[in-house]
């Protein structure tokens, strides 16, 4: 693609980033446009020169956090005339949202959403050569915008989105509004940029969707995610292949064997629950029982040794009885996750459950919601406990980030390991004895 390129070595951007690695990968989409019109990206947000946040709108503390944001830009544009604001992001493709923003913070230049984040170079250069104020929200199409540059944040790990948005419309998430209708990309273009991470060095790649195993609906070629994996799996020098995210209702038997047949898919599983109350999930539109759950996770974790299982769930969902959370603990023991993330139920407007009676109160909820994160842990725990001497494959990223004289690294199921090592062995994947579990990660040494 080619870009208005300017001289502005000199100039500096700042991309802050909320929600999830869908925003990440847009994140770094932007901060490879930025690069090839010129600029370079610096730490500090007082020294930029174009200020981006890309923001999401999945929870309404996802909200606050923008507005406060926002807000402390105020008096940063006053003392730096030139300074240009941009805010993109889910929040954006909310009805009324852009506006009011626009509103509230007269001094954002540039409103744009998700559906457009590829014209982001031509506002720019409308505010640079004609001082507009720029607000254009698209609705989503069938197209894939192919080809953009992407400054990848890591030189080893690269997230590679190969599905957009997605059809379900789980009563509480506001994703399908803001992401549209599901969308897939040829596998050809995908298979061919994980080849150019390879050649890059890259060897770990998370394939990216809201829902993995809808992919290649509607292409014209005869695939599906199983397939899709079996291509990613005989790419060479890719050495690791994790996914996210996988729906309950859809996860087949096709994609355990797949699982269990690609030496490089690694042994890790995310499989949001959201509840274990059939009642519940049934008011959320999952489309699957607690039973139908628990058969699948029994078939995996006896098919494929060493796997690491981990889920979503949702505390406080309106009409959530003592009775249901306590299906929703029993289903945790029961499954033993490695690790779960764990929201309060946080109204959206526009979704199914906006309007349902019985919304839960907020100290309910938050009592729930420690309960919860108390039996995770201690799950979590007891599981990290059991690496106690045992030896396990990490690709090693880097220095640990609290502790730098020591490395930091995943195992193929996704824990953490910080160990003292190599530092040679950075970008590798090297043994590592497992000599001190904690509850959050795992602390070793190379041998
Ligand atoms: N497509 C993925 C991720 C969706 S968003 C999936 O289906 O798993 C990530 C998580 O946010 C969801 O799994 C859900 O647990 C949580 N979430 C979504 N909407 C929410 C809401 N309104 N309140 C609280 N948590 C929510
Ligand atoms: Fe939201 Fe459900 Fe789609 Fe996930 S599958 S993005 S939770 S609607
Ligand atoms: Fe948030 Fe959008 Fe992701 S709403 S969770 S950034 S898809």
């Amino acid at each position: 693609m080619n870009f208005l390129q300017t001289n502005k070595k000199d100039k500096l951007y700042f991309i802050e980033t909320w929600g999830c690695q869908m925003n990440e990968e847009d994140s770094e989409k932007l901060s490879g446009m930025l690069i090839s019109m010129g600029y370079s990206s610096c730490e500090n947000r007082n020294d930029a020169d174009i200020i981006i946040f890309n923001t999401c709108c999945v929870r309404e503390n996802a909200e606050l956090k923008v507005h406060g944001n926002l807000g402390q830009l105020k008096g940063l544009k006053k003392s730096k005339k030139d300074l240009i604001i941009a805010v993109c992001g889910c929040m954006m493709q909310q009805k009324g949202i852009p506006q009011e923003i626009s509103k509230k913070y007269p001094f954002v230049d540039i409103i744009f959403g998700t559906h457009n984040l590829h014209k982001f170079p031509e506002y720019l250069n409308r505010v640079l050569m004609n001082d507009e104020r720029i607000l254009e929200i698209e609705a989503g199409s069938d197209e894939i915008i192919e080809g953009l540059t992407i400054d990848r944040k890591s030189s080893l790990k690269a997230f590679v989105t190969i599905m957009y948005g997605c059809d379900n419309f789980c009563t509480y998430c506001i994703v399908p509004q803001v992401r549209g209708r599901e969308k897939s990309r040829k596998s050809e273009d995908i298979i061919n940029e994980i080849r150019e991470l390879a050649k890059d060095g890259y060897k770990e790649i998370t394939l990216l969707g809201q829902n993995v195993n809808s992919y290649g609906k509607g292409l014209e070629e005869d695939i599906d995610f199983p397939k899709l994996l079996k291509k990613v799996n005989e790419v060479d020098g890719i050495e690791r292949i994790r996914y996210m995210t996988s729906h309950p209702k859809d996860f087949s038997d096709d994609l355990i064997e797949v699982m269990k047949n690609c030496d490089k898919v690694c042994s890790q599983l995310h499989l949001p629950v959201q509840s274990g109350s059939n009642r519940i999930l049934r008011v959320m539109n999952r489309h699957y029982k607690k039973e139908e759950y628990l058969d699948k996770i029994k078939k995996i974790k006896s098919l494929i040794p060493d796997l690491a299982i981990t889920t979503d769930i949702i505390v406080g969902f309106p009409g959530e009885t003592e009775e249901d959370f306590e299906e929703t603990l029993d289903l945790v023991r029961e499954v033993r996750y490695d690790s779960a993330f764990m929201f309060l139920y946080s109204n959206r407007k526009f979704t199914g459950a906006d309007m349902m009676p019985n919304q839960i109160p907020d100290e309910v909820k938050h009592k729930r919601f420690n309960r919860l994160v108390e039996t995770v842990n201690q799950i979590c725990a007891e599981i990290n406990k059991t690496y106690e001497g045992k030896i396990v494959k990490v690709l090693v990223e880097g220095n640990s980030k609290n502790d730098e004289t020591k490395l930091s690294g995943r195992t193929d199921n996704g824990k953490l390991v910080n160990f003292i090592g190599d530092k040679n062995s950075i970008g590798k994947i090297v043994d590592v004895k497992i000599t001190n579990p904690k509850s959050f990660s795992l602390e070793g040494e190379q041998i």
